[in-house]
């Protein structure tokens, strides 16, 4: 794992471009915090803006291997030198071409303290089918951080296994995910979640697209 000054060494090396990420929307979103945080306490909580969340992956190859990916800018106005699950094996994502893969998105420091991914692809190895094996983990995490400490942040995952089967959990509303295979063009997928903590999850609507397009590219009101 490299980070820092060895990390850009060796991206350089690989032929990485070096580009400046910061959106002109992003800076928007970045002076509009400042001004909230300025007018209200609760305006402190950490938490991504609208449209802004990590982007997770897992994917299976025509060989049979499987590789994670995650990509972030970690949570919105965290501390200087905070690192998230995200870049974090076992955490933000983890995949065993024997057994699956995951990804996760959420809040870093209680993923994390679940070593989520990891935990996920373990279960698909004891034999659970990957929602199985996601929604498990997902209610375990979230029960025993609710227990402890009376909440528990966001988490939501995906995960796949060798077989190219595939599943989705959360503990939030209105969680997406995307799924291509072979057979099956890019659909993006809603998540519900049960009392019971069961995940179901349909095929979004055009209209449901459509709105989502609208609201992320709507112009941000400093
Ligand atoms: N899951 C992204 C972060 O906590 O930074």
């Amino acid at each position: 794992m490299l980070v820092a000054e060895g990390a850009e060494k060796f991206a350089h090396k690989e032929g990485f471009e070096r580009k400046n990420m910061l959106t002109d929307r992003a800076k928007a979103h970045y002076r509009k915090r400042i001004k909230e945080m300025a007018a209200q306490a609760a305006a402190k909580e950490l938490k991504p803006y609208s449209g802004h969340d990590t982007v997770g992956m897992v994917c299976l190859d025509g060989k049979g291997k499987m590789t994670a990916a995650t990509s972030t800018s970690g949570l919105f106005m965290k501390k200087k030198g905070r690192v998230g699950d995200s870049p974090v094996s076992g955490s933000g994502f983890y995949a065993d071409s024997k057994k699956g893969a995951a990804s996760a998105t959420g809040l870093g420091e209680d993923l994390m303290k679940g070593c989520i991914s990891y935990e996920i692809v373990r279960l698909m190895g004891e034999g659970m089918h990957p929602q199985e094996a996601c929604e498990t983990a997902v209610n375990r995490l979230d029960g025993e951080l609710r227990e402890r400490r009376g909440e528990a942040g966001d988490i939501s995952l995906i995960a796949m296994n060798p077989k190219g089967e595939w599943g989705a959990a959360t503990n939030i509303e209105g969680f997406s995910f995307a799924v291509v295979t072979e057979e099956l063009e890019p659909t993006v997928y809603l998540v519900t979640r049960g009392e019971d903590g069961r995940c179901t999850y349909e095929k979004a609507s055009e209209e449901w697209m459509e709105t989502y397009m609208k609201t992320r590219m709507a112009p941000i009101e400093e």
